[in-house]
């Protein structure tokens, strides 16, 4: 892992002279400038070209490719009177051309290090091909799998989601790149988007400050201390302010508290769209609330561009407001090199795409991504009596939807389809058949009977359903999660002939598939898995590798359960009595007509051994507000092949002067145990990370009695009790 990483936000000898002495020379339409960032995608890109030649624009996004960034670089550089040469962003959301599986897959490997190698690949590619303001990590806590963002995230926790966007920032932001490049992260979307209600995106959210703070927050504030160097306002609003006209976050909390030293870009159009959700009666309230608020740089809206200039000789923005959005920009340019070396190596930029180490990464971690729900009868890995497999269903032979739904310049020439994979990895001597059965969406009856037939022929039938990667993603929210079109029915005939069936889901968020919980014996939940998925589920259905994925968001049995997540609150009336007093065994939190319980809980995955907890032992039950926690367990494998296991470590404050989760993830571990190892597993927690914003939203450890979990997921552990005194 590298140990040097960027950090913006610390002093660098020289860099306040040099945008002060930058400053002193610009003219107010050129800080102006500097805060447009244009879009280089289509029409107008001669009047685009004429802009930055002016001065007028400060960063550009969209353009991808050594060459082509080179020649803007150019104007602006050259044909500039300041010559100050453009940020150039782009979205490398989860890999540039290695493309990885999606975030919310790589979270379910619960490895931050092997996150991080991740995204220092996606920035090694993108900044020796030019780009170095990469739009990522998004760190949204989502509890709603119908927004179809929730794939882009890393779930439904808010220390899970730290840990992601800490590695994430970490590794996009290395200092050590073989690029000799840098690159400034972007966490987004600031803040609280994944609360959309309703799960529809860009729709309201209206939680309360101190739910912002406890859930939403802390991912944000991780990617800040791990040095990020920017930060991406929200389409949302927040309790009836939209985020980039919102000063409580973008100045009170961003800058005042948490004292953020770097950039704040507004999202797609958002200052613009201050109109649509009624803040702004015009274009130049717009620009005004926004540049107030505390916006840097307005992305593609053009309300700064056509109206701060003007709004500052009106006296209704103080030129100081620009001036300090303008500092931070340069000294970004600064901190990045860009006055020394804005042009990149063509050259270069060509060996640096898709080395093999690349790949190989990928594949490890779509194998430590996929997570396997079901297993009924070990009918996983198929063992040497299969002499002939059948596959089926319309993901099965596809390379381009594994590539998900950021995969921007990603191509499914670069991916292996789990047919692919398949062939790669099964003896010759095994039969391979393979019959699609339906089309993601549609289907014919014709095409399920050859499939039916070609499996009542086969030792083991599997299919691969689930969604393309236009399913899920940014304005591809869903309110109905099962398998769409026939697949279901496929899977259905298929497991009808009685030959053992496997499922392999492809898709971009938790399906609600309960028939297929309920009757077919092995379920892998594979996501989008990037460009080695194929590779890689072929290799876990034989036994090459371990399925080692855990879910980061909780598995919905309905969509009437959504929102789901395990860190809920008691309630007065807890469906599973988990209350001291209990008023009715009837009349408690749950449905008349489902459980309250996810099909398979956050933290939840099988492994192929069988992996066994005991001697939880806490190391000092009465702590002081200054202690750390340290509980220690052993984990034995008491199966006849290694096999890896993530410890998780929740606890639960039992009496707050506000009502306290039922549980809360606060420590984890991946390991890797051979047959028959044991290992004695310490996993520390500082008691201030138990606190919470009390009722005065003042952040908060209160003394009192705890509980702790240690186990495989949040629905099982081993327990004990603990207590903060003051
Ligand atoms: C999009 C997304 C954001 C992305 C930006 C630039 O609308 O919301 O995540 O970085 O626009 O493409």
């Amino acid at each position: 892992m590298t140990d040097t990483v960027i950090d913006y936000g610390a002093e660098q000898a020289g860099v306040e002279e040099k945008v002060e002495a930058l400053l002193g020379q610009m003219t107010l339409e050129e800080k102006v400038g500097q805060m447009v960032q244009i879009s280089i995608d289509g029409p107008g890109r001669e009047k685009a070209e004429a802009r930055i030649r002016a001065g007028q624009v400060g960063s550009v996004l969209n353009t991808y490719g050594a060459a082509e960034i080179n020649h803007l670089q150019r104007l602006a550089v050259e044909e500039s009177r300041l010559g100050i040469p453009l940020l150039i962003g782009n979205d490398v959301i989860h890999g540039y051309r290695t493309i990885f599986p999606i975030p919310l897959a790589e979270s379910c490997t619960w490895d931050p290090d092997l996150v991080e190698e991740a995204a220092r690949i996606a920035a090694e590619e993108a900044t020796a091909d030019g780009t170095h303001w990469i739009f990522a990590p998004m760190v949204d806590v989502c509890r709603d799998p119908r927004w179809g963002r929730i794939a882009e995230g890393a779930g439904e926790d808010p220390t899970l989601g730290a840990a992601m966007a800490r590695a994430r920032a970490r590794g996009l932001q290395a200092g050590d790149l073989a690029s000799g490049r840098r690159a400034v992260a972007c966490p987004k979307h600031y803040v609280a988007y994944g609360a959309a209600e309703g799960g529809r995106d860009y729709n309201t959210v209206d939680i309360s400050e101190r739910t912002l703070r406890d859930v939403y927050l802390p991912p944000f504030q991780s990617a800040f201390r791990a040095g990020a160097g920017s930060v991406m306002s929200s389409f949302n609003e927040i309790a009836g302010v939209p985020a980039s006209a919102n000063a409580l976050i973008l100045d009170q909390i961003l800058r005042r508290e948490l004292g953020f030293p770097g950039i704040v870009v507004s999202d797609w159009n958002a200052i613009a769209e201050l109109l649509n959700h009624g803040l702004a009666a015009d274009r130049a309230e717009a620009a005004r609330l926004a540049a107030l608020a505390g916006v840097d740089m307005d992305m593609v809206s053009d309300c700064y561009h056509c109206h701060l200039a003007d709004l500052v000789r009106q006296g209704t923005v103080p030129e100081e407001v620009v001036d300090r959005s303008v500092r931070r920009i340069l000294r970004l340019k600064l901190m990045l090199g860009l006055f020394e070396q804005p042009d990149v190596d063509e050259a270069a930029a060509a060996a640096a795409i898709l080395r093999p180490e690349y790949r190989d990464k990928a594949l490890e971690i779509a194998q430590k991504s996929a997570v396997l729900l079901k297993n009924e009868g070990d009918l996983l890995p198929l063992g040497p009596e299969v002499r002939h497999v059948a596959l089926f269903g319309p993901l099965a032979d596809d390379a381009y939807n594994v590539l998900g739904c950021w995969h921007r310049i990603g191509r499914a020439e670069d991916a292996e389809s789990l047919l692919d994979g398949l062939r790669a990895v099964l003896p010759p001597e095994v039969r391979l058949v393979h019959v699609p059965g339906c089309d993601l969406e549609g289907g014919e009856a014709a095409e399920m009977e050859r499939a039916v037939l070609a499996a009542r022929d086969a030792d083991v039938a599997i299919v691969a359903v689930g969604e393309a990667e236009s399913m899920s993603g940014e304005a591809h929210s869903r309110a109905h999660l099962g398998l769409p079109g026939m697949q279901q029915a496929l899977v259905e005939a298929v497991q009808a002939t009685g030959t053992p069936t496997v499922v392999v889901l492809m898709s971009g968020r938790p399906l609600v598939v309960p028939w297929l919980a309920e009757h077919v014996p092995a379920i892998l939940q594979a996501w989008h898995g990037g460009i080695r998925a194929g590779r890689a589920v072929a290799e876990i259905l034989t036994g090459a590798a371990e399925p080692g994925g855990r879910l980061t968001a909780g598995w919905p049995r309905a969509e009437g359960q959504i929102p789901i997540h395990y860190a809920h609150k008691n309630t007065g009336r807890p469906a599973d009595l988990l209350g001291p007093v209990v008023t009715d065994t009837v009349n408690t939190s749950t449905y008349i007509d489902e459980s309250y319980e996810p099909l398979w809980p956050f933290g939840y995955g099988l492994g192929y051994t069988r992996l066994e907890y005991s001697d939880l032992a806490v190391e000092t039950p009465r702590l002081g507000l200054g202690d750390t926690l340290a509980v220690s367990v052993t984990v034995r494998n008491v199966g006849h092949r290694a096999g890896d296991e993530v410890v998780q470590l929740y606890v639960r404050d039992l009496v707050g002067s506000v009502s306290r989760p039922v549980k809360e993830l606060k420590a984890f571990r991946r390991i890797s145990l051979a047959a028959d190892e044991s290992r004695r597993v310490r996993l520390e927690v500082p008691v201030q990370q138990l606190g919470f914003h009390g009722p005065d939203l003042a952040y908060v450890v209160e003394p009192g009695a705890f509980r702790l979990w240690v186990g495989p997921n949040a629905a099982e552990g081993l327990e004990e009790t603990f207590e903060v005194v003051a």
